[in-house]
């Protein structure tokens, strides 16, 4: 094989990785659960976010709550046992719903870009995400909605 068509098929390759690699991502479902609301509170077992890969058990970075009550859905980060961040999936920009990729939620409308803790990472939104105030309980997250 001579230097040109090396490149060429170096060139091709690289192109190939990293299509099916966008392709990969985008085949990632996010599976949306649905939250029991009981008073002002969204309550999610901590459950929820557990994963098993034969005897071991995993805990998923993030899970989508979906409430019929809820407008949009909201994002719940899990940064540790005691740590989570809950998100409200709307846009600060011009109120499209998010999609969230691992550590990122992105605006399908205009292409903003938010931390997993809801700060903006790309306009053209500027402001940070609702969030709202976690606590946990008996295995539970209560995540309050007061003042939605
Ligand atoms: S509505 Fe989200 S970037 Fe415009």
């Amino acid at each position: 094989m001579d230097r040109k068509n090396f490149i060429k098929s170096c060139g091709f390759a690289c192109i190939g990785g990293t299509a099916m690699a966008a392709v990969f991502q985008s085949c990632t479902t996010v599976k949306i659960l649905s939250g029991q609301i009981t008073g002002d509170d969204l309550i999610v077992p901590v459950t929820d976010f557990e994963t098993r890969a034969g005897n071991e058990k995993y805990f998923k970075k993030y899970i989508v709550v979906q409430n019929d009550l809820l407008q949009y859905p909201i994002c719940v980060y899990r940064f540790n046992e005691n740590e989570y961040a809950a998100l409200w999936m709307r846009c600060t920009h011009q109120g499209a719903e998010l999609q969230v990729f691992g550590d990122k939620l992105q605006c399908p409308a205009h292409g903003s870009e938010f931390s997993n803790k809801g700060v903006v990472q790309n306009g053209p939104a500027d402001n940070t995400l609702r969030t709202f105030p976690v606590t946990i309980e008996k295995n539970q997250l209560k995540i309050s909605l007061k003042a939605i």
